[in-house]
């Protein structure tokens, strides 16, 4: 109950890092394994897929979330935090993720049902980051307003690969 009444979108964020454990904690809350015997997540997927990818741009670079593993897998060396959106905010705060659908793992042809499905997908985990922020006192922001053929070139991401949305986050400026 505290989380949701606390539960909001913020535009202004401290450039304080956000420590290494709470992010730990805050991509296993997003999409982590909750069951390991199946593998499943902590946010429903649509037919199972797990279609979504997080991936995470802070200032060290481009990481990938390895939900198996629960850890970073490194990408890129370059800051992209400022091309993960249009938005004054995006290239200061701390961290942004970006939700990034492989269509390799959608087993469905019809482009009305996947684009449904993944966004519904990437939002259920955005929605996620939104609690745990709420109850950790971090602050966040989901963002559809990306460019998202420039993003997908930056992220060198490959032709079955479609970003989603983006989700900044960071301390609130008070902190
Ligand atoms: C699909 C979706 C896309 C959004 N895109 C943006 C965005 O690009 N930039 C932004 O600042 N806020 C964006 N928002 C946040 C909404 O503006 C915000 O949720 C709404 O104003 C309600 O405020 P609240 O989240 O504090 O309740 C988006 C929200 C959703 C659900």
């Amino acid at each position: 109950m505290a989380a949701l009444a606390g539960r909001h979108s913020t535009r202004e964020f401290s450039s304080a890092e956000i420590p290494a454990q709470l992010v730990s904690d805050l991509l296993w809350a997003a999409d982590g394994v909750n069951r390991v015997q199946t593998g499943g997540r902590t946010a429903p997927s649509a037919k199972n897929w797990r279609e979504i990818d997080i991936y995470v741009a802070r200032g060290d670079g481009l990481h990938v979330y390895d939900s198996t593993l629960h850890g970073l897998r490194h990408v890129l060396r370059q800051d992209l935090r400022a091309a993960t959106g249009i938005q004054d905010f995006v290239g200061a705060a701390p961290i942004n993720l970006v939700y990034v659908a492989d269509l390799a793992r959608v087993d469905s042809t019809d482009p009305v049902e996947r684009r449904f499905y993944c966004a519904a997908d990437a939002a259920f985990i955005a929605q996620n980051v939104y609690l745990f922020c709420a109850s950790e006192g971090l602050a966040c922001v989901i963002r559809g307003a990306v460019n998202r053929r420039a993003l997908a070139q930056a992220m060198q991401l490959g032709p079955h690969q479609r970003v989603i949305f983006a989700q900044t986050l960071g301390f609130p400026t008070s902190h």
